[in-house]
């Protein structure tokens, strides 16, 4: 059964930029953002509070929140991998962080540099800190349908560490096809096995585009009720521990389907694709939105 409205969370500034090589003025992250909530999204992750060893696009995660001009009804969220990052979240005035493990043992290694097991254990006190603040916290589980490192990764394992980080208090789980090897039939399967343990209403789908196959994916779980969608304009991402990963599937590819679909989401396309071709040129990348240039070209 298809859902009759989905929640999308642009994911561009903070998976979007993550991966770039060239350095990215402040000035043009703030105007992403800036223009994204113009085009009606309403549930932004805006940055990382992440090692800036680690991750140097995201380093000034602390002045980004400063100087940004933020919008009641907007939901703005930010990566806390550890309690430095969450203390920074709460200086920050943010409302919404994210946690972030996966269903591969090898990726968390070489994503944050320790084993699934502690990375939980690392979350108890961030998910404390944030819930004295009034927090809500969302839980991230990468590699739910194949890993870089070990290959095949098993829907049970996926539903294991989800259910663990509801435990620990997550209020909603993004389900990350980090490296886009997912395909529809895995894709519901693993969604399936999720449903067992949490309602669909607090699983989020995370799929990158690699291989071309995240909008089927996506639909292959939205008719299991699947509601809430991460997604990156001009299909912007990758993760750095993921070679060779692309990125997110792209916000004006999901938003003209549902439009097709008649799903109510309340973006404005036009709108977006204008900030897909504004933010490629700036980046000076191709636009990875199909619907973006199929848009440019009809013009
Ligand atoms: P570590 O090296 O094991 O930790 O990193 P550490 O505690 O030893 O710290 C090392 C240094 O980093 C220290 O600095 C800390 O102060 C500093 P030094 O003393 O050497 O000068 N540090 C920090 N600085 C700022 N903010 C912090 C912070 N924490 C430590 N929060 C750590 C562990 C988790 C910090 C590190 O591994 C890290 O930041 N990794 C980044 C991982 C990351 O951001 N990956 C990409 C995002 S995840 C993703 O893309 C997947 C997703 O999109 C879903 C999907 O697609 O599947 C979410
Ligand atoms: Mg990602």
């Amino acid at each position: 059964m298809l859902p009759k409205k989905v929640k999308i969370v642009e994911v561009s500034p903070r998976d979007g930029l993550q991966n770039e090589k060239q350095v990215i003025e402040l000035s043009t992250k703030l105007e992403l953002i800036q223009r994204l909530q113009d085009s009606g999204l309403k549930n932004i992750e805006i940055t990382g509070f992440v090692s800036p060893k680690w991750i140097p696009q995201l380093a000034e995660s602390e002045q980004l929140c400063q100087k940004l001009q933020r919008h009641t009804g907007i939901n703005y969220s930010a990566l806390t991998p550890n309690l430095k990052g969450m203390e920074k979240a709460v200086a920050a005035g943010l409302q919404e962080v994210a946690v972030f493990t996966a269903a591969s043992e090898s990726f968390t290694k070489k994503n944050i540099n320790c084993s699934i097991e502690e990375s939980l254990q690392r979350f108890v006190p961030v998910i404390e800190l944030a819930k004295q603040h009034d927090i809500k916290v969302r839980g991230y589980v990468s590699c739910v349908l194949g890993c870089p490192y070990e290959g095949e990764i098993s829907a049970d394992k996926v539903a294991e560490v989800t259910e663990k980080l509801f435990q620990l208090g997550c209020y909603e789980v993004s389900l990350g096809d980090t490296i886009g090897t997912g395909t529809p039939r895995k894709a519901h399967e693993m969604f399936k096995s999720c449903q067992q343990i949490a309602d669909t209403q607090y699983l989020a789908l995370h799929f990158h585009n690699t291989y071309g196959q995240a909008l089927a994916n996506i639909y292959a779980c939205m008719e299991l009720g699947s509601e809430i969608i991460d997604s990156s304009v001009a299909g912007l991402g990758g993760c750095p521990y993921a070679k060779g990963a692309s990125g997110n599937v792209a916000t004006e590819d999901v938003i003209y389907m549902l439009n097709g679909m008649n799903i109510e989401c309340g973006i404005n396309l036009e709108k977006l694709v204008e900030t897909g071709n504004w933010i490629s040129e700036k980046l000076n990348r191709l636009n990875n939105s199909q619907v973006g240039k199929a848009l440019n070209n009809s013009q």
